[in-house]
């Protein structure tokens, strides 16, 4: 049935734009308006029909947990997404739950967020394309998806109140391009707004982010849903563009509303609008339908995890295992294993495989025996000892030890930040003094954000960074482990050497309620690039068990701002294995710093041993694109740009430069313009050089050519002032017809 809106009282509507409890909207049965469910997300259903919270406290119907997006973020791969929109979308159907919250496609601004794990990468277009694909697949199965949180919440310190002071170049070229992509190509059912404030105002009462940026500019037709407690005022959230308040207030603020449109605050066509929008959101699949497949989804979430995991080093070929004599597997998490993270995102998981179980099945399968030791517990500091003599007396003698390693809850979780990068003491001991006793010593390693690896890296032979990777993460690993899986997981955030490295360090998490972007665009890979600072492992990187060879770069311009690519991979390896191809694109052109290089394209081939692809990009014009503020929109400045094949970001492999025409700006001279503003004019310049050498005396013609550098001197004085110095070098009358003559060949962007 069509709802009929008009026969809405005022009261209903308002009602309409409030969640009826924690986890539904209300329903007008009479006007043919269901009540549907919202729940979390993002990487499995977490469906409470007992007590309610978003802090992930209380149980939920058991799900499948599949991959965070930590791990997905790392595959580097938008078919992995997509398995996982699509399941969770099933998932979502069997439980009749109609809009699951998520993905989560903020920035990793700093390693240390809590929230980090729940996030894709340090990458906007890595992040929006990953997330378009999750959204794009679950909303075809039937569910709606909440991309969130809409926009730069990238801390958890204080996160329901502080303010994100960001400048709007570094807002559009870092913070919210991965929204926009998720937006323009999957249009999601809603799009979540975060807690924190963007440069003083909140984002969930903020008109400029929800309606000119997301509506306006991006076309955004869904409904807007505030975090869960993000509304501090109502009314103005409302007029702002937030349509729906979640949870339900009790009624309380829906008062707000209808006292706002009596008394002429808010405009009732506005509200009509917004009930509009959650009206539409409540014709998406509402009943439950399907079953839940438990074993098939298992299967699916071990395979999207195994395509997840990234291969940090492996020194004299340690992995995959051969025949080693004898396994000795050290550390809590190879039992317990952590899989995903703390807070709204978890998963009351309908099993989890343990990575030790799995071992021991494949070394059982070729005859190699087994043996474990706890080597830490991860509650209990004063064991530590004692667990460690017993890890040494197991890997003592072993031909390979694996020391499963990590983060728990404690130490990272929604709702915190943490303060540090490195692992705790008791595993590093435990990791170091293992490395000396056993002949080959692997470590994995489970964490939701970056962990330093100094200190214990150049003592192994092996490093697995196993993220968090769902709930069969632990079989994953040993599929790896084996070489059951080449892996082919690229890093999605770089691993520093020093937290103090990272450039937002001085700004994190912020102070007396403001947190200052002073990085700018500078984020993650983009400074460590740009300033040529060593890290330990660099954006993109990640080993296989085989090898590929990069060659026959192509690269022509289709057009004054756009290019297209191909470039040929080559499986020069023993073993089929997954390539990542990045382009990165390297530019100085235009007014603005720009970061030494940064991804735009990228794309991920599955190739035999010999086997050879051709794969080609279209670069469009946001390729090349920064944003400028002076004329508030993208410009493609003319220049050269180097295409950049790399293994990782710092790593190039092959490389051409183009140059562009870009775009043609010639603004209109005023006096407040500079004198080499003036110079410089294309059609004014050669103008104004005729008319100042003309007046000159011979004398002061051969002084000016001996001394070119003179005008230097007054380059950047503004035309204002050079005549008030001057005492009037050129007459006014002259000056105004030069500058309507700028005016005439002006051109905008
Ligand atoms: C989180 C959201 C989550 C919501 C509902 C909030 O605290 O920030 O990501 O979807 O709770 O649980």
């Amino acid at each position: 049935m069509n709802p009929d809106l008009t026969s809405l009282t005022l009261e209903q509507k308002a009602a309409l734009l409030s969640g009826r409890d924690f986890w539904s909207t209300k329903e007008i049965p009479e006007a043919g308006i269901p009540s549907i469910v919202l729940t979390d997300g993002p990487h499995g259903i977490r469906r409470q029909t007992g007590g309610s919270d978003h802090l992930g406290i209380n149980a939920a119907e058991p799900s499948t947990c599949f991959p965070p997006a930590v791990a997905v973020g790392s595959s580097w791969d938008p078919e992995i997404a997509r398995q996982v929109g699509a399941a969770v979308g099933r998932e979502a159907l069997a439980f009749g739950v109609s809009v699951v919250l998520g993905p989560g496609v903020n920035i990793k601004r700093s390693p240390l967020c809590g929230r980090n794990f729940e996030y894709y990468s340090e990458d906007p277009l890595l992040s929006g394309v990953l997330g378009a694909a999750h959204v794009a697949a679950m909303q075809e199965v039937g569910p709606g998806a909440s991309v969130k949180h809409f926009a730069a919440n990238n801390q958890e310190h204080e996160r329901m109140r502080i303010s994100s002071d960001v400048d709007e170049r570094t807002l559009r070229e870092i913070y919210l391009p991965a929204f926009e992509r998720v937006v323009t190509e999957a249009q999601p059912a809603t799009v979540m707004a975060s807690y924190n404030k963007i440069n003083g105002v909140y984002a969930s009462q903020n008109p400029w982010l929800l309606t000119d940026v997301l509506r306006t500019e991006w076309g955004f037709a869904g409904a807007v849903v505030s975090d869960w407690g993000a509304v501090s005022d109502r009314v103005a959230a409302v007029a702002a563009g937030m349509d729906l308040e979640m949870p339900g207030s009790g009624g309380s603020t829906d008062q707000q509303i209808v006292d706002a449109v009596r008394s002429g605050r808010l405009d009732e066509s506005v509200l009509d609008e917004a009930v509009r929008r959650v009206v539409q959101l409540a014709r998406l699949p509402h009943t439950a339908s399907g079953e839940l497949d438990v074993e098939g989804h298992h299967a699916l979430a071990r395979t999207l995890a195994a395509d997840s995991i990234v291969l940090l080093k492996n020194e004299q070929a340690t992995l995959p295992l051969g025949a080693p004599s004898r396994i000795a597997v050290v550390g809590a998490f190879a039992v317990e294993p952590r899989f995903q993270g703390g807070g709204s995102s978890h998963i009351n998981a309908t099993r989890t495989d343990a990575a030790l179980d799995s071992i021991r099945e494949h070394a059982g399968a070729r005859g190699i025996g087994v043996e474990y030791a706890p080597g830490f517990v991860l509650a209990d500091a004063e064991g530590a000892e004692q667990h460690r003599r017993e890890a040494v007396s197991v890997a003592s003698g072993a031909g390979v030890a694996i020391v499963f390693a990590g983060l728990s809850d404690r130490e990272e979780s929604e709702g915190f930040d943490r303060t540090t990068l490195s692992l705790p003491g008791a595993q590093i001991a435990v990791i170091r003094e293992v490395a000396a006793v056993a002949e080959r010593t692997v470590v994995v390693l489970s964490n939701g954000g970056v962990v330093s690896l100094e200190g214990w890296h150049d003592e192994v032979d092996a490093i697995v960074e196993g993220w968090l990777l769902g709930q069969a993460g632990g079989s994953a690993i040993a599929d790896v482990l084996f070489g059951v899986v080449n892996p082919s997981g690229h890093l999605a955030e770089t691993i520093p050497l020093r937290l103090q490295d990272n450039p937002s360090w001085n700004n994190f998490p912020g102070e007396q309620g403001h947190v200052r972007y002073g990085e700018g665009v500078m984020v993650g890979y983009r400074h460590y690039e740009t300033a040529a600072q060593p890290v330990r492992y660099p954006f993109g990187y990640g080993l296989s068990y085989t090898t590929f060879e990069t060659g026959d770069l192509r690269v022509e311009t289709t057009g004054s701002d756009t290019a297209a690519v191909t470039v040929t991979v080559t499986n020069t390896g023993a073993v089929a294995g997954k390539h990542v191809v990045q382009l990165y694109v390297s530019t100085t052109a235009g007014p603005v710093r720009r970061a030494a290089r940064e991804l735009r394209a990228f794309t991920k081939v599955r190739l035999e041993p010999g086997e050879s692809r051709t794969v080609e990009f279209a670069l469009d014009r946001r390729a090349f694109a920064y944003w400028d503020i002076e004329s508030a929109g993208w410009v493609v400045p003319a220049g050269d740009y180097a295409i950049q094949i790399g293994e990782d970001v710092s790593r190039i492999v092959a490389e051409q430069t183009i140059t562009l025409a870009g775009d043609i700006r010639v603004r209109p001279l005023t006096l407040e313009s500079a004198v080499g503003e003036w110079f410089a004019h294309p059609v004014v310049g050669p103008v104004l050089m005729q008319g100042l050498s003309a007046g000159m005396t011979d004398e002061q013609r051969k002084h000016s050519e001996k001394n070119p550098d003179e005008l230097k001197m007054v380059e950047s004085m503004p035309m204002r002032q050079f005549l008030a110095f001057t005492g009037g070098a050129f007459p006014p009358e002259a000056l105004e017809q030069l500058m309507q003559l700028s005016r005439a060949s002006a051109v905008a962007v």
